[in-house]
């Protein structure tokens, strides 16, 4: 975006940037950046060191001086601008360096600068606005301890504290959480998102882009002190952030694989020589909870059948069919999902999702026995398990009463799939997950999918993409002329090697 551009929300933006540029002698530091921060907000900088997220922060807080454009706080175009202007003016700053004075105490640096704002406030008083401020924050610093003592962790929290004092209405962290532990992150995760109820704008800059995509509502790609674009980070996913970032698209990758599965535990499905009328002919296979396993062969090599076999859309004729230790004789898709399984079928759009209507419908559609009584469906507790289940794979934004056609390729999916954990199923088959989803979607997918294993899941995938399954599956089964054919090891089996395989050597069964 550049100055010239409309900038959508600029108008109910509390502080503007339009066209902002900085150098540092022969560094170009910032150049035409126009950015909204808008009250009630978490709103993320992110880019690579160097970018210009620090500098253009420190600009709103009046640490720098802008060379050229406009900086706009509350609607009107500030003048002259310095740290004392900008925290009259509702804006705070936690620095990366920090400004703590070593010598004085926690509840002193806090109150530094502002304890005299009116005619010597006693020091009772601001004892009791401290212990306000801790029941907010819930830092639990002692309030006497000079500040020079503290670890960085707990200074950065002084400064914290600091901003919240002078009840500043933009609050800007640069890289806050580069020296506190996961539980301190979560913590001031939680402090963010109570700020932004507050109705604060809260400027995150952070190089943790799970922590951005999870708290944060709106993202500023920063590249070379360039903006590359500003808006809702619903629109985004990591690696479509990674890739404005370094201004060039990555070579295609996949998540870390799931955990590896109990290999002792009983398999929740296993087929011995199952037949069916869909024209499965021998199907040999088991899946353990938490284990992914794919199925791997050419088009038309009868994988969606036994896929179909195994979901009661088709008929068994031969061999066995046990899930959950219980040998499965007369099935139906019904039936299975009351036994505890779930189905994502190849076409979403035809099949499962219903576009127009809300991701709580298309979510609990299958699954409204379970919130009923008599037929009456509990809206309350729709809500609330469907609430749970987008919210355990992350969907974004977890909203779950807007509706579903405005929503990514890869965020549908996930509905599609979290309609599957309402039941709390042991199994999962996935018919082609990512067909027809632009690629930075699929990575999501595919985090979704390990969420799944992840969570005790037993998952059986088909995708014409072999990579996937190479990649997603700890075991995998060849198939071919509708009959299974051994078993490989994804992780040390190449493409190359597969598709040799699959085209050439997969000779029919010695009979026994
Ligand atoms: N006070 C300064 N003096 C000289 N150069 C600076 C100063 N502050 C930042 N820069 C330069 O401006 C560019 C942007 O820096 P910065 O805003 O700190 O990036 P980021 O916070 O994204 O890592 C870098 O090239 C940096 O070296
Ligand atoms: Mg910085």
């Amino acid at each position: 975006m550049t100055s010239t551009e409309e900038d959508p929300s600029g108008d109910a933006a509390f502080v503007q940037l339009r066209g902002i540029s900085k150098r540092f002698g022969g560094t170009q530091a910032l150049d035409d950046v126009t950015i909204s921060l808008v009250l009630g907000e978490v709103h993320a900088f992110v880019g690579e060191n160097g970018a210009g997220k620090s500098t253009l922060g420190k600009i709103v807080a009046g640490l720098y001086t802008h060379d050229s454009g406009h900086l706009l706080v509350g609607g009107e175009e500030v003048g002259r601008w310095d740290p004392l202007r900008a925290q009259r003016g509702g804006i705070a700053m936690i620095a990366q360096e920090l400004s703590l004075v070593p010598e004085l105490t926690v509840e002193q640096n806090v109150f530094l600068g502002i304890e005299h704002n009116t005619l010597g406030v006693m020091k009772g008083d601001l004892s009791a606005r401290y212990a306000e401020l801790e029941s907010q924050a819930h830092f639990g610093l002692p309030p006497r301890v000079k500040v020079g003592t503290l670890r960085i962790a707990d200074q950065q929290k002084v400064e914290i504290l600091r901003a919240l004092a002078r009840d500043a209405k933009v609050i800007v962290m640069d890289e806050p959480t580069s020296s506190l532990t996961a539980h301190e992150t979560a913590r001031l995760h939680e402090l963010i998102l109570g700020l932004k109820a507050q109705g604060r704008a809260v400027v995150y800059v952070s190089h943790f882009l799970d922590a951005v995509l999870e708290v944060c509502d709106t993202v500023s790609i920063m590249r070379d002190g360039r903006l590359q674009r500003s808006g809702p980070v619903a629109a985004e996913t990591k690696k479509t952030i990674v890739e404005a970032m370094l201004g060039k698209e990555l070579a295609f990758s996949f998540p870390e694989r799931a955990p590896a599965p109990d290999v002792a535990a009983t398999p929740v499905l296993v087929l011995d020589a199952l037949a069916s009328d869909g024209g499965v002919v021998d199907a040999s296979l088991v899946v353990r909870p938490g284990e992914i396993v794919g199925l791997l062969g050419l088009v038309g090599s009868g994988r969606t059948e036994i896929l179909k076999a195994v979901f009661g859309v088709d008929r068994v004729t031969g061999g066995s069919l046990t899930f959950r230790g219980e040998n499965i004789v007369t099935s139906s898709p019904r039936r299975s999902i009351a036994r505890g399984m779930g189905f994502v079928p190849e076409d979403r759009h035809k099949e499962g999702l219903v576009l127009a209507r809300s991701v709580r419908e298309n979510v609990s559609l299958a699954f409204l026995r379970h919130f009923s009584t008599f037929g009456v469906v509990d809206g309350r507790k729709e809500r609330r398990e469907v609430t749970r289940s987008v919210t355990g794979l992350q969907m974004r934004p977890p909203a779950i009463g807007l509706p579903i056609s405005g929503f990514s390729g890869g965020n549908q999916q996930k509905a599609l799939l979290s309609k599957w954990l309402i039941g709390n199923p042991q199994l999962v088959i996935l018919d082609e997950p990512t067909r027809g989803v632009d690629i930075g979607a699929k990575f999501t997918i595919y985090e979704a999918i390990i969420e799944l294993a992840r969570q005790g899941v037993a998952v059986l995938l088909v995708s014409s993409e072999h990579e996937e399954v190479l990649n997603l599956s700890h075991r995998a089964y060849l198939v071919s002329e509708f009959e299974t054919r051994g078993e490989i090891d994804p992780a040390t089996t190449t493409l190359d090697a597969l598709l040799y395989k699959l085209f050439s050597v997969l000779e029919p069964k010695e009979n026994a």
